[in-house]
């Protein structure tokens, strides 16, 4: 798949079963759903697998994890991952990434 159409193609899906709600996945897809991107579609999901880790954030078709995301983090998952093509680093999910990944 080029770069250019994994930009227009995205989707991010944002946790909602419930250990990630219990951990405030509602108001990380309610942060997601105020910062629009063209070409990226932002849905609720069922569980992830990744149960306890949450809110677990997954960003398709990258395959890029997120985990224990802050509805605070999202502006700055949007600007720097969804529009700049950069990996937060700090926030990433530490299972299937590693530390050091930012592109
Ligand atoms: S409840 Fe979110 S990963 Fe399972």
């Amino acid at each position: 798949m080029s770069v250019a159409s994994s930009q227009f193609s995205r989707c991010v899906r944002v946790c909602q079963n419930r250990s990630c709600r219990k951990q405030g996945a509602k108001s990380v897809l309610d942060a997601f759903l105020q910062f629009p991107v063209s070409g990226v579609t932002v849905t609720g999901s069922s569980c992830l697998g990744q149960c306890g880790n949450g809110p677990m954030v997954l960003v398709l078709p990258d395959m890029v994890w997120y985990s224990g995301v802050h509805a605070s983090e999202v502006p700055l998952l949007v600007e720097q991952h969804l529009v700049s093509n950069r990996k937060v680093a700090h926030i990433l999910y530490k299972r299937f990434h590693s530390q050091n990944e930012n592109n």
